[in-house]
């Protein structure tokens, strides 16, 4: 993956954490990269070595990491970074997560060897939907549950995911049902 996503597990770590828990977290993870480059590419194995070594350096479940790092993608990284993609992908949770199928294919103008996840929208009522997720990367779902969270907390819209099928448990792909309440002031 592009250096921005382990950029950006650093950046949650640190902000939180400290520096100290940085160091910590790479040395056992075995990652001697000293600064990562946004747009520079990396082995996954390098993203996946990072989360699960922060989860026993912070006693934290690997589900924790996952969902922190959701949310501060969205919050902090993707906002930050990304914000005038970000808005246009519209002014509502419901509108967003309908524009999503979209979002990574205008990503990939900026990061031309990106290889994205396609996401799907279906059954789509005004306070809920279903959505599916299609990677090939193991092992995320617990980031998109994040990713939904912080989308929730963007558009101040309380939101609840539960998963309605796991492809580590014989489905096609991962898909959510998503119900959310208008948003609050
Ligand atoms: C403008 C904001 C965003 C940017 C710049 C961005 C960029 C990226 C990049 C660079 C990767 C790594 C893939 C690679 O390097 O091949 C990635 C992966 C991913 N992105 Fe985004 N992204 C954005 C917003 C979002 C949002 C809002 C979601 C919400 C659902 C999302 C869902 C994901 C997921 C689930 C992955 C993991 C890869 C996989 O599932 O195969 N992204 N994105």
């Amino acid at each position: 993956m592009y250096g921005l996503v382990n950029k950006a597990i650093e950046e949650l770590v640190t902000s939180s954490y400290g520096e100290d828990k940085w160091r910590a977290i790479k040395e056992k993870a075995g990652v001697d990269v000293e600064v990562f480059i946004s747009n520079e590419g990396y082995s996954d194995e390098i993203t996946y070595q990072l989360v699960g070594a922060a989860s026993e350096v912070l006693c934290i479940t690997v589900r924790e990491v996952l969902i922190a790092f959701g949310e501060h993608w969205v919050l902090k990284t993707a906002l930050h970074g990304y914000g005038a993609m970000m808005r246009s992908g519209g002014s509502s949770l419901k509108e967003f997560l309908i524009n999503l199928p979209n979002l990574h294919t205008r990503v990939q103008m900026i990061y031309p060897a990106l290889q994205p996840p396609r996401f799907e929208c279906q059954d789509l009522t005004d306070s809920s939907m279903s959505l599916h997720y299609f990677t090939h990367r193991p092992g995320l779902t617990d980031f998109v549950v994040g990713l939904v969270q912080g989308l929730g907390k963007l558009y101040n819209t309380p939101v609840m995911i539960t998963v309605a099928a796991l492809k580590t448990e014989g489905a096609d792909h991962d898909v959510f049902d998503i119900h959310w309440t208008l948003p609050t002031a």
